[in-house]
């Protein structure tokens, strides 16, 4: 029997709950099992066998490995208009073995750029069949309140019940066909700019934390993308920090913030061009 995947790297939940809605749309509409696949932190990236050596023979990791019986919905982010680029070396160790597999990328309200081509060409290089269709969605940027706040909401998933239906008849079709995505190849190196189009380096913001709020209880530890909080003091960032904010935007007490003048100059930007636009789902067949 086939089974609908929802695999998705999200580190402030919006690229999970539109991947989970196409799936569930997809998992209702054709009565089929729907199995969850986050690989947004490094002890979910080592469980599905993406982490260190692959041993398929020991049994100890699950690698994720596709079959033609598995429909996948492939989730990310849109960083700096492409996919983000220290998650794609893992991205490319999933085998898509035949798989169908359907191309999703979520972005700020700004722009996804070459994001979704990038995907959808890692995914054709992994062994997927991604003649199907292809969607960008804009959400809630994770460094602001104000730009797509609270996307995505009822009409984005609707949206994406609407896509996965359409995936279903397209399926039953047995349609096919190079999909027309927007994008440049080869892909476009992006940077952060200021009003003049000067490039601003954002690498070194991390983020500091109020400990007067901070109840240490290390959900910011368990998040982290990158496992780079510090688990005996939670105010220390050790390793590298990719800005996804999940430590900020999740942290139950709100103790975590942004201080750095780059950032916040470049998120001032972000918010005055594009605050009051909203930006809709763009779908392709
Ligand atoms: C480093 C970084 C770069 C980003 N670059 C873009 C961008 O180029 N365009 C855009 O519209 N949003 C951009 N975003 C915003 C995210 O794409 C957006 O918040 C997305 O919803 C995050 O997905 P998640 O909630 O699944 O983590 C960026 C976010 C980060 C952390
Ligand atoms: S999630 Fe917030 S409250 Fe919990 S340890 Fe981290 S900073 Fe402290
Ligand atoms: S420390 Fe950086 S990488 Fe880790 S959760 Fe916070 S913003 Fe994300």
């Amino acid at each position: 029997m086939k089974t609908v995947h929802a695999l998705y790297f999200s580190a402030t939940q919006t690229t999970s709950t539109i991947v989970k809605a196409i799936a569930e749309s997809i998992s209702n509409t054709l009565s089929l099992p729907m199995v969850i696949e986050d690989i947004t932190t490094p002890s979910q990236r080592t469980a599905a066998g993406l982490l260190g050596e692959q041993q398929p023979d020991t049994c100890a990791v699950k690698p994720l490995n596709f079959n033609e019986n598995d429909i996948v919905i492939f989730g990310v982010p849109v960083y700096i208009g492409r996919i983000p680029n220290l998650i794609k070396p893992f991205l490319c160790r999933i085998v898509g073995g035949g798989a169908i597999g359907i191309p999703v990328v979520v972005y700020g309200n700004r722009n996804y750029d070459d994001a979704l081509l990038e995907l959808r060409d890692l995914m054709k290089a992994g062994g997927f069949d991604c003649g199907v269709a292809a969607a960008a969605f804009s959400a809630e940027h994770c460094f602001s309140k104000v730009l797509g706040a609270g996307r995505p909401d009822a009409q984005d998933l609707a949206m994406a019940k609407e896509f996965g239906e359409r995936i279903c008849e397209t399926i039953a079709g047995g349609k096919r066909k190079e999909l027309e995505i927007p994008g440049n190849v080869p892909y476009r190196f992006f940077s952060a700019v200021d009003d003049n189009g000067k490039p601003f380096d954002i690498r070194k913001a991390k983020p500091v934390t109020d400990s007067s709020k901070c109840t240490g209880c290390g959900e910011c530890v368990r998040m982290c993308p990158m496992g780079s909080i510090d688990a005996n003091n939670p105010a220390l960032v050790n390793g590298i920090c990719i800005k996804c904010n999940a430590c900020v935007k999740r942290c139950p007490a709100g103790a975590k913030r942004f201080e750095d003048e780059r950032y916040l100059e470049h998120l001032g930007i972000l918010e005055r061009n594009y605050a009051n636009i909203r930006k809709e789902p763009e779908l392709f067949f």
